[in-house]
């Protein structure tokens, strides 16, 4: 296989993301669409706010077309879609009985992270490289989720929903992000040892590489995640 992203590993971690994201962007979309209709004049309703959210709403089922067509060329080149979107879809599908208002605070969580990160890899070319296809989607989607990063976050607050909350759903979605994104690039990148696309040894000197090269953008995003949990932030 030919690595889009300069070299396999950062490769596979936006090949990962990109399994993650039909599954989180339909837990999001459907927090919001509940919020809106289960709106009984707590603030949600207000027209200015119910048109940003039908926007987000809107970009976010694009963007869920455009991952299911990336996800397809994976399937094409042989990568299991299937099977590692089935264990996504199930870790979605348990927060999604949830009850509403803990599902807001998720998604203004995921959004916030995605946010954050979508900032990161917009910065440079340690994250993205290239202007191919797949990059111009990345590109395009990271635009996106930093130009509708308050809206999540808006919808929450009007909704009511509370510090605690918010503070718990926000280490909680860290958790699940982190844990969901590292078992999804181990399985990837295990097959293609495997099948002999990149040596063990090869394979850990792009790990260092990316590592180093993201560090500082890993560190700011961490600054901002704290910053985020200052009560007058999310209050
Ligand atoms: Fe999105
Ligand atoms: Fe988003």
């Amino acid at each position: 296989m030919v690595p889009w992203n300069g070299d396999l590993f950062r490769t596979r971690f936006f090949d990962a993301l990109s399994l993650l994201l039909p599954s989180g962007e339909a837990f999001v979309i459907d927090a919001i669409s509940d919020a809106l209709q289960a709106d009984g004049g707590q603030g949600v309703s207000a027209p200015a706010l119910r048109d940003e959210a039908l926007r987000f709403v809107r970009e976010e089922a694009t963007h869920q077309r455009a991952h299911r067509r990336y996800n397809e060329r994976l399937a094409q080149a042989g990568v299991p879609v299937s099977k590692l979107q089935g264990r996504v879809a199930a870790a979605v599908q348990d927060l999604a009985g949830l009850p509403l208002p803990t599902r807001l605070a998720l998604a203004e969580a995921f959004e916030q992270l995605t946010a954050l990160l979508s900032a990161q890899v917009l910065q440079g070319t340690a994250w993205l490289q290239g202007d191919g296809r797949e990059a111009r989607m990345w590109r395009w989607h990271c635009e996106e989720e930093v130009g509708h990063r308050h809206v999540a976050s808006d919808v929450a607050r009007a909704f009511g929903v509370g510090y605690a909350r918010r503070v718990a759903c926000l280490a909680l979605a860290t958790l699940y992000l982190g844990i969901d994104l590292s078992r999804l690039m181990t399985g990837l990148l295990w097959r293609d040892m495997v099948d002999g696309h990149v040596r063990p040894l090869g394979l850990l000197g792009q790990a260092t590489r990316f590592a180093w090269r993201t560090a500082p953008g890993v560190g700011r995003m961490a600054i901002a995640s704290l910053a985020g949990l200052l009560p007058r932030r999310l209050a």
